[in-house]
């Protein structure tokens, strides 16, 4: 069995979270960077699963093209999603908004791995953003990891 974890981070928690959920899975798992130029071959791999963060409200759109472009290979394999993100009461709504209608339904795993705010990583409007929002003035780190122990169970 062969699984590939492909993220998209803006200051490396959804990253962390990939890193986190690596070692919990069976089989080879390949941990891929959506930044990264190197073409992505999904063909290889029995399990694909897709994670991303929500900065105001959305997910990267790195990961809405990968999910768009690739949707039909990827209703044909096993799929896992899963988002990092810091408002728990609009996780789920933000979960369901960053994937397609179709590919939330085939998923298997689904979700909410928690987040974390970064101080060091945020430059000047960010950090103002995040206090104004969340009243957060310091860093923080919030993976769930009970939810990634309840995501491998999903997939596996
Ligand atoms: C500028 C900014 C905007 C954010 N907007 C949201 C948001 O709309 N909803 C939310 O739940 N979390 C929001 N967050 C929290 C991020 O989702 C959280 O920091 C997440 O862990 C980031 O993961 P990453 O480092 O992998 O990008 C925001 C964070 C920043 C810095």
């Amino acid at each position: 069995m062969k699984t590939l974890i492909i993220y998209a981070s803006m200051h490396g928690c959804t990253q962390q979270a990939a890193e986190k959920l690596k070692p919990e899975l069976s089989g080879e798992v390949k941990i891929q960077n959506l930044k990264e130029k190197t073409p992505v071959f999904i063909d290889a791999f029995d399990t694909v699963i897709i994670g991303g963060s929500i900065h105001a409200g959305r997910i990267q759109k790195s990961v809405i093209n990968f999910c768009k472009n690739n949707l039909e290979i990827l209703l044909q394999k096993k799929v896992g999603l899963f988002i990092c993100c810091m408002d728990k009461n609009r996780a789920q709504e933000q979960f369901d908004n960053a994937f397609p209608d179709l590919l939330r339904r085939h998923a298997r795993a689904k979700g909410l791995f928690g987040g974390a705010f970064d101080f060091n990583k945020m430059n000047f409007l960010q950090k103002a953003i995040v206090r104004k929002v969340s009243g957060i003035e310091q860093s923080v780190e919030k993976i769930n990891k009970q939810a990634i122990s309840d995501f491998v169970h999903q997939i596996q």
